[in-house]
C-alpha cells in the first residue's frame, strides 16, 4: 500500500524532474474521464446537425454554456459547418471533444474559436481525427486573408491534442498569455504563403511536442513576453522555421529550450529577429536541429529588416547556447547558415555555439557571419572587445552534416486549391517517439 502510494507520487513527479526547464504542472488538473462522467453536452442535444451545410456554432456555445462549470463539451464523428464564431468564455474543469470535423463556411474575420480565460481546459480528438478545415484558399486565391481558427487567451492548466487545423485563412493556433499548458500530436498544415503562422505562443511554463506544420510562416514561434517554455519533437515540414520574435521595446524572454526540432523547405531552421527595441533574451538553449533545404539556418538578427526599427537601442541578447546542428542549407554562401548579428551598444554576450555542422547544397562553401556578439564557437568573439565583424569561409563539408532526412518531406503546398486533412503522424523527428500514443491509436 505505502508502495503503492510512492509510486503514484514517483509517476506524478517524473515529468518535472526530466523537464527542469518547466516550472511546474503542466496540462489540465482533472482527467477526461472525470470531464465526461460530470457531465457530458453532445452538441446534438443542442441544436446541432450534423451537415456541411449546417451551423454549430450557436449549438457549440449553447453546449459550453451548460457544461462550463465542468463537463465535456463533445462534437461526436460527423461532418459540421460553421459561420458564427463563438467565443467561450471562463470555462473550469471542462473539455471540447471534438470527434467531428467543422468546415468553415462564415466568412467573417476574427477567430472561428476562442477560448477565453478560465482553467483546467482540455482540446482533442478520442479518435486522432478531430479536425477543422477551414478552406483558407478561398481567401488566398484572391490574395486575402479571413479568420484565424483557434486562439486561447488567459488560460491556464490546459492540454490541445489529437487534432488536425487545416488550411486556415490566417493564422491556425495562437496562445496568448496562456501558462501551465501542453500542446502534443498536432498537424497544421496551411497554405503556401506568409501570413499563415502555425503556433504562436506568449505566456509562461508551456510544453509543445509531437507536433508538425507546413504553411511557410512561423512553425512554432515564442512572442514576448515568455518564459519557461519546452518545445521539443517539432517538424516543420515546408513551413517558415521556427522563431523567436518579432521582437521590440520591453522584451522579456528567459528560459526557453528548443530540442529535437527537424526543418525541411523552410525560411529557416532557427530565428531570432529584432530590429531596435529593449528588454532582454536570456537563458535559451537550441540543440538537436536537423535541417534541408532551408534558406536560412541560424539566424540571431538584431537588423531585422522585415520589422520597422523600434524604440530603443537594441535588445539584450545573452546566455543562448546552439548545440549539435546538422544537416544541409540551400545555398551557404547566398545567406550564411550561422549569422549572428547584433548592435554594437548592444552586443550578445555569453553566445554558445557547438556542435554545428551544416553544410551546403549548392556551391562548395559556407559563410559565417558574426558582429558584435560574444562567446564561444563559430564565428563568436571570445574577448571583451566593444565592436567587430567577422566572416569566415568554410570550404570543407563538416564531417557530421549527412544526416537522414524525414520519409516524406513536403516538395510543395498548394495555395489556390483545397489542402485535404492530413491523418496526425507518428513520428515527429528523425528515431523519435511521440511522448504520447495518439488516442485513435490505443
Ligand atoms: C544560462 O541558461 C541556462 C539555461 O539555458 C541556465 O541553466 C543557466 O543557469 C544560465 N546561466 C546563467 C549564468 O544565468
Ligand atoms: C510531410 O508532408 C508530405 C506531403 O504532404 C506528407 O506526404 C508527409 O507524410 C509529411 N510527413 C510526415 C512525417 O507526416
Amino acid at each position: 500500500m505505502r508502495l503503492g502510494i510512492l509510486s503514484v507520487f514517483g509517476a506524478l513527479l517524473l515529468p518535472a524532474l526530466v523537464s527542469a526547464q518547466l516550472s511546474g504542472h503542466v496540462g489540465p488538473t482533472t482527467t477526461r474521464d472525470a470531464k465526461r462522467s460530470k457531465k457530458v453536452c453532445n452538441v446534438l442535444d443542442y441544436g446541432g446537425v450534423a451537415s456541411k451545410t449546417s451551423d454549430i456554432g450557436p449549438p457549440i456555445a449553447s453546449a459550453f454554456a451548460a457544461c462550463k462549470t465542468g463537463g465535456t463539451v463533445y462534437i461526436p464523428p460527423g461532418d459540421y459547418g460553421m459561420s458564427t464564431w463563438v467565443s467561450l468564455n471562463s470555462g473550469t474543469g471542462w473539455a471540447l471533444q471534438l470527434d467531428g470535423i467543422i468546415y468553415r463556411v462564415g466568412t467573417d474575420g476574427g477567430n472561428m474559436i476562442v477560448i477565453d480565460k478560465g482553467s483546467d481546459f482540455e482540446m482533442y480528438s478520442s479518435t486522432s481525427k478531430g479536425a477543422i478545415q477551414a478552406y483558407g484558399y478561398v481567401f488566398h486565391a484572391d490574395q486575402k486573408y479571413g479568420a484565424r481558427i483557434l486562439r486561447l487567451d488567459s488560460v491556464k492548466d490546459f492540454s490541445i491534442h489529437d487534432i488536425a487545423l487545416v488550411d486556415a485563412p490566417a493564422f491556425h493556433l495562437v496562445l496568448d498569455t496562456c501558462s501551465n499548458g501542453e500542446l502534443y500530436n498536432m498537424i497544421i498544415r496551411g497554405g503556401n504563403e506568409g501570413g499563415l503562422d502555425g503556433i504562436d505562443i506568449w505566456g509562461s511554463n508551456i510544453h509543445v511536442h509531437d507536433v508538425e506544420v507546413s504553411n511557410k510562416d512561423e512553425c512554432v514561434t515564442v512572442k514576448s513576453p515568455a518564459s519557461n517554455m519546452l518545445i521539443e519533437n517539432i517538424y516543420c515540414n515546408w513551413s517558415g522555421g521556427c522563431a523567436m520574435g518579432s521582437l521590440g521595446s520591453g522584451t522579456d524572454i528567459s528560459n526557453i529550450i528548443y530540442r529535437n526540432i527537424y526543418t525541411a523547405n523552410s525560411n529557416q531552421m532557427y530565428m531570432l529577429k529584432s530590429n531596435g527595441g529593449s528588454g532582454t533574451v536570456k537563458n535559451c538553449q537550441f540543440s538537436n536541429f536537423i535541417g534541408h533545404s532551408n534558406a536560412y539556418t541560424l539566424d540571431l538578427n538584431a537588423f531585422w529588416s522585415s520589422e520597422k526599427v523600434q524604440t530603443g537601442s537594441g535588445v539584450q541578447y545573452s546566455n543562448i547556447t546552439f548545440d549539435n546542428w546538422k544537416g544541409t542549407c540551400s545555398d551557404g554562401t547566398k545567406r550564411a547558415p550561422m549569422n549572428v548579428i547584433c548592435p554594437a551598444d548592444v552586443p550578445c554576450t555569453g553566445i554558445t555555439i557547438t556542435d554545428f555542422e551544416v553544410w551546403t547544397e549548392s556551391g562548395s562553401s559556407v559563410l559565417w557571419k558574426c558582429e558584435n556578439a560574444f562567446g564561444t564557437g563559430g564565428c563568436l568573439d571570445s574577448g571583451d572587445v566593444k565592436t567587430y565583424s567577422a566572416v569566415s569561409t568554410i570550404k570543407a563539408a563538416p564531417s557530421g552534416y549527412n544526416i537522414p532526412k524525414m520519409a516524406d518531406d513536403l516538395t510543395s503546398l498548394p495555395l489556390t486549391e483545397s489542402i485535404p486533412i492530413p491523418p496526425i503522424p507518428t513520428t515527429f523527428f528523425p528515431g523519435a517517439t511521440p511522448a504520447t500514443t495518439l488516442l485513435g491509436t490505443r
